[in-house]
């Protein structure tokens, strides 16, 4: 488990992060599926992080929070090895239960795609083995603390 922390003092900083972020999980991933766990609370910056990421990967649609609808997905035109990105927003939800009866458990092993869930502490029981856990931290009105965390 290899964990990194990033000091954010504006919404810009986050998202330039979020945007390198992209870059270095798709490269690494070699169309391996990517999770990535978001959790933080309410107006952390979790969907700030999850915009510009999907935006650094060619996501032109402004990417909104699935709270009402549970998943989003975009395509991927430009990324190699990578075809698709869900958005997943599980505040919703009591438990994992549900979104395994939403939409099975065979989408967490999809080469190709790419998976953003919020709120992912409430289905932390059902994330695979290798997952990324992005954790944001309300410090000060602008100021957050970010850490990314690879389990494996
Ligand atoms: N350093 C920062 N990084 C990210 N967002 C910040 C930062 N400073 C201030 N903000 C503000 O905090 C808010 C974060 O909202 P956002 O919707 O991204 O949070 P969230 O974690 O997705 O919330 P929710 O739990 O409701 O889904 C935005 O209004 C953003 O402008
Ligand atoms: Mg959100």
């Amino acid at each position: 488990m290899s964990k990194m922390l990033y000091v954010s003092h504006s919404p810009e900083e986050t998202q330039k992060f979020a945007r390198e972020q992209a870059l270095v999980l798709t490269r690494e991933g070699q169309g391996q599926p990517i999770i990535v766990a978001l959790e933080g609370e309410l107006g952390a910056g979790k969907t700030t992080f999850i915009q510009a990421f999907a935006e650094a990967l060619g996501v032109e649609e402004h990417l909104k929070s699935p709270t009402f609808v549970l998943m989003k997905h975009y395509h991927l035109n430009n990324v190699p090895k990578y075809h698709m990105l869900y958005h997943i927003d599980c505040y919703r939800l009591s438990s994992s239960v549900d979104l395994l009866s939403f939409f099975g458990k065979d989408i967490i092993h999809l080469p190709g795609t790419i998976i953003l869930i919020e709120w992912a502490e409430r289905v932390a029981d059902i994330l695979p083995r290798n997952h990324w856990v992005i954790h944001v931290d309300h410090i000060a009105e602008q100021e957050r603390n970010i850490s990314i965390t690879k389990h494996e």
